[in-house]
């Protein structure tokens, strides 16, 4: 349970909040590279509740501005893009993928107006078929952080974004809840699936260790990074299973997965305070992906605005002959069934009415972690470093171990990750609200 003013610190991210303030200080995926074509059409993009614009001008470089014309505000996704810029249908004002203001034909040629004028820009650049902005102060701009995936062929890649009818926070608790794949994502007979991939469209075979034997044992550890949250399963009378989720601060993670699998990385990056564009990257270490048998897996259909054709309005085509056999949901697609679960909770859930367990401890940890971060922020202190892990190196792999050992022996942290007393400490926060668990 959370104090309603920690909800509210926590899940509103629009310019001026403490929140989205601090979240504009780290790098955000904002859209696919191939969204762009050199002098093709602008698009729209909201992130962080900012209305923006994306561009690729004549040279191939990428804009990322204020969706509005600083004349008189018509939107510039109107604006004919071409020659080195984009110009508004209105008045003919033309901007650079920098803002700077380039031509400004509805006024005399000595018109000083011109060099006053700036349109918002911000800081991008492209890295694996992604466009990644920047959109804090420039005296803040951390390095461009280097995910494990970044290093890898783009043949073993295959990213998706979507537009996820909810608050970035209940989206991203999610992908830190061990138990709910047992339930959740349970595929009730096991299926014939491919080597590599996690599940099938039904969900996750009855005999995986995410899904067998709930619930796991949990532990959650602070890092240089973020938390690393381990859960201990039972395999059989010998054997356990140690698996582990990376939270990357702010809003990055590492899903569990098992040695053998594709791995998972996922963004979860606030719209607006109602709406998430969840980012995924899959990616296979040492060969080719399936790119095909991915998207069937997770069942994500969406339209040109990245809204999502299986949805609350349709029940995300429950079939509940399904669950009679086939799996505990009755909603296929994988990443389908989470939708559903996290958006049927409303736009922003109210935390003070929850009742939390043991098995939500990643997500306690996680939260407070993100409390102590921001209000660290409000006090202009440091917040975590990404620059100071070698996050290169860094990826969830799960791993069987004998019955009875430690998960921090059979499953230690690398050395490189361990969380070192810097500027910030989360024991400098008074007491914290949540319930005990
Ligand atoms: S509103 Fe854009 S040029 Fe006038
Ligand atoms: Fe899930």
């Amino acid at each position: 349970m959370l104090k309603t003013e920690d909800n509210e610190l926590l899940t509103r991210t629009g310019p001026g909040t403490p929140m989205g303030e601090m979240f504009r200080r780290y790098w955000i995926p904002v859209l696919k590279s191939d969204e762009l074509l050199s002098d093709g059409e602008p698009k729209r993009i909201k992130i962080l509740g900012e209305d923006l614009l994306a561009f690729r001008d004549t040279d191939g470089k990428v804009g990322l501005v204020d969706e509005k014309c600083p004349h008189r505000g018509t939107s510039l996704s109107l604006g004919n893009n071409s020659g080195c810029g984009l110009t508004c249908i209105y008045h003919g004002w033309k901007f650079n993928t920098q803002g700077e203001c380039i031509d400004l034909p509805s006024e005399p040629k000595d018109s000083k107006l011109k060099k006053g004028i700036h349109l918002k820009a911000y800081e991008t650049t492209e890295k694996n078929g992604i466009v990644w902005g920047y959109l804090g102060p420039k005296e803040h701009q951390p390095p461009f952080p280097d995910f494990y995936w970044m290093n890898l062929a783009d043949s073993r890649l295959v990213s998706e974004r979507v537009w996820q009818e909810c608050n970035y926070l209940q989206v991203m608790e999610n992908d830190l809840d061990y138990v709910h794949a047992a339930f959740l994502h349970k595929a009730l007979q096991k299926q014939n699936i491919k080597d590599g991939l996690l599940s099938s469209k039904l969900g996750i075979n009855p005999d995986h260790p995410l899904v067998k034997n709930p619930p796991v044992k949990q532990a959650v550890e602070t890092t240089s990074y973020g938390k690393r949250c381990i859960a201990v399963g039972s395999e059989d009378e010998t054997t356990d299973v140690f698996m582990e989720i990376h939270y990357i601060f702010p809003f990055y993670t590492y899903p569990p997965r098992m040695k053998g699998e594709d791995g998972m990385w996922h963004a979860f990056i606030p719209r607006d305070d109602h709406s998430t564009w969840s980012w995924d990257v899959q990616f296979a270490h040492y060969s080719e992906i399936d790119a095909e048998a991915q998207r069937e897996r997770r069942g994500i259909l969406v339209d040109e605005q990245f809204r999502k054709l299986n949805n609350m309005m349709n029940n995300y085509k429950q079939n509940r002959e399904l669950m009679t056999y086939a799996n505990y949901s009755g909603i296929e697609g994988i990443a389908n069934q989470d939708h559903a679960v996290t958006e049927t909770m409303g736009p922003i859930v109210d935390r003070s009415r929850e009742h939390l367990g043991t098995s939500d401890l990643p997500i306690i940890q996680m939260r407070r972690m993100l409390l102590d971060n921001v209000k660290a922020h409000m006090r202009e202190e440091p917040t975590i470093r990404l620059q100071d892990s070698p996050l290169g190196k860094l990826y969830s792999c799960g791993l069987t171990g004998p019955k009875g050992r430690k998960w921090s022996e059979v499953i230690p942290l690398d050395g490189e990750f361990v969380y070192k007393d810097g500027s910030f400490t989360e024991e400098t926060e008074g007491p914290h609200s949540y319930e005990k668990v």
